[in-house]
């Protein structure tokens, strides 16, 4: 069977999901592509944490009732090294910007129910395998052929955006000789932990410690999330629960404070990378999130980069189908890889800022503490910090409209 659609959105994440809601807020007709059942893309645990302009867009669109009723908003976090926790005050220092506490896979579960409750298309258990007829000399249709429940299928379309994430097609579609990709790897990996227990923590803890990294985060008021920092070959049968929580204990303990244990739900292992292509479009094939650009999770910066992307994409794509003007389509790398390099940076230096590095010498451990001194005692770089944390200001200015 060929179907036919004006964008073939490939991959239902968050970036999918939120490029589908909003050229339909546009009437422009989408079909999007999903690997896997649903069951599985609602139940997938990553990240966490909203900027004030990623819950901005989901509230305009209207999908985020349940995330207003659930998210907890907060209005700082705690930077600790070595068991001293300092409180870096992000609304005050940002004019009021706050973050928002809120699953991705919940933000996942409300785009996904408002695209079936609208009638739109979403195939689960479509594995795209091959995006065709995208290139700039490519004559006829683009084409994006996907197995869906056994049979290969094609869907034809104007315009292709590849939201597949990191291990998907639309990149490989992309010829080698016209696309630069930059990488960076890290000696170090994070063990997430998800926990029944009450956050032992109004905000989120990111602690240095000389055993190494570990993050004290949340889901609701009743499950926490928690991150070590562990050895990228390390294997989780190595960590068992008791082992877990002793390290938990003595990389976050701080005087006077206890944190709570309860049963762990889940548990798994994340090396962490930082990855860009560009540029991230390719003809009429456009990359969008993780398909594109993964950055290291230390800045909580990951889901939102992914739905800064599709909001540019969604404003080039509106105005190639509805004014034919294809500008915006053509400043479409640039304007995402000009927000991407200033996040990979921010994530890159709380990484270096938080982790320990066996790679460092003793030279290098003076300068992180230096640097992690500074940045609680300066103003200027707390709220360097915190304008980053919060999400930096979108459109970039450096795109937008003089005045
Ligand atoms: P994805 O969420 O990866 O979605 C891509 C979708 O495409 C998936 O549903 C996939 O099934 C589908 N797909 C793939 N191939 C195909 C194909 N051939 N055909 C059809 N569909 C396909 N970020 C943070 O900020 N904080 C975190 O703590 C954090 N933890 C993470 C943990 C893990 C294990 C991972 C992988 C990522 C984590 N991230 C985190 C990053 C964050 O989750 C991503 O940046 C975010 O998921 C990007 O969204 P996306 O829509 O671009 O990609
Ligand atoms: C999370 O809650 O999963 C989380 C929070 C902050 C980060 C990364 C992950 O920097």
């Amino acid at each position: 069977m060929v179907r036919r659609t004006q964008v073939g959105i490939v991959g239902g994440g968050p970036a999918g999901l939120l490029l589908g809601e909003l050229l339909a807020a546009e009437g422009i007709d989408t079909v999007l592509l999903e690997a896997r059942d649903r069951a599985y893309a609602e139940a997938r645990i990553r990240a966490g944490v909203l900027e004030q302009g990623s819950v901005d867009l989901l509230d305009r669109l209207g999908v985020a009732d349940r995330l207003h009723r659930e998210g907890l908003v907060h209005r700082g976090i705690y930077l600790q090294f070595n068991g001293e926790r300092h409180r870096i005050d992000l609304a005050q220092l940002t004019g009021g910007k706050t973050i928002t506490v809120y699953g991705q896979q919940e933000v996942v579960k409300d785009l996904t129910a408002a695209r079936l409750a609208a009638g739109r298309d979403l195939l689960f258990n479509a594995e795209v395998l091959g995006v065709e007829r995208v290139g700039p000399e490519d004559s006829g249709q683009p084409r994006i052929r996907y197995r869906h429940e056994a049979s290969e299928e094609t869907l034809e379309c104007d315009l292709v955006a590849g939201c597949d994430g990191s291990h998907g097609r639309c990149l490989a579609a992309i010829p080698s000789e016209l696309i630069s990709t930059h990488a960076r790897h890290y000696p170090f990996a994070w063990l997430g932990v998800l926990a029944q227990v009450p956050p032992s923590s109004d905000e989120l803890i990111y602690a240095f410690h000389e055993r190494g990294f570990a993050l004290h985060s949340l889901r609701s008021l009743e499950i926490s999330r928690l991150y070590l920092q562990v050895d990228p070959l390390e294997d989780i049968d190595n960590w068992p629960n008791d082992r877990i929580w002793e390290e938990l204990h003595a990389r976050l303990g701080a005087p006077g404070w206890t944190l709570q244990e309860g049963p762990i739900l889940d548990k798994s292992i994340t090396p962490m990378r930082s990855f860009v292509a560009e540029p991230m479009r390719f003809g009429k094939l456009f990359l969008a999130g993780d398909a594109a650009h993964i950055v290291p999770p230390t800045g909580a910066k990951g889901l939102n980069l992914a739905l800064a992307d599709v909001r540019v994409l969604a404003e080039a794509f509106t105005d190639y189908f509805h004014r034919g003007d294809s500008t915006a389509l053509g400043q479409y790398s640039q304007r995402c890889l000009s927000r991407v390099w200033k996040a990979q940076n921010f994530s890159i230096s709380m990484t270096n800022l938080l982790h320990l590095n066996p790679e460092d010498d003793s030279f290098g451990r003076q300068l992180q503490r230096a640097r992690q001194q500074y940045t609680v005692q300066s103003l200027a770089a707390s709220t360097a910090l915190s304008e980053n944390y919060v999400g930096l200001p979108f459109p970039d200015p450096a795109f937008s409209p003089p005045g």
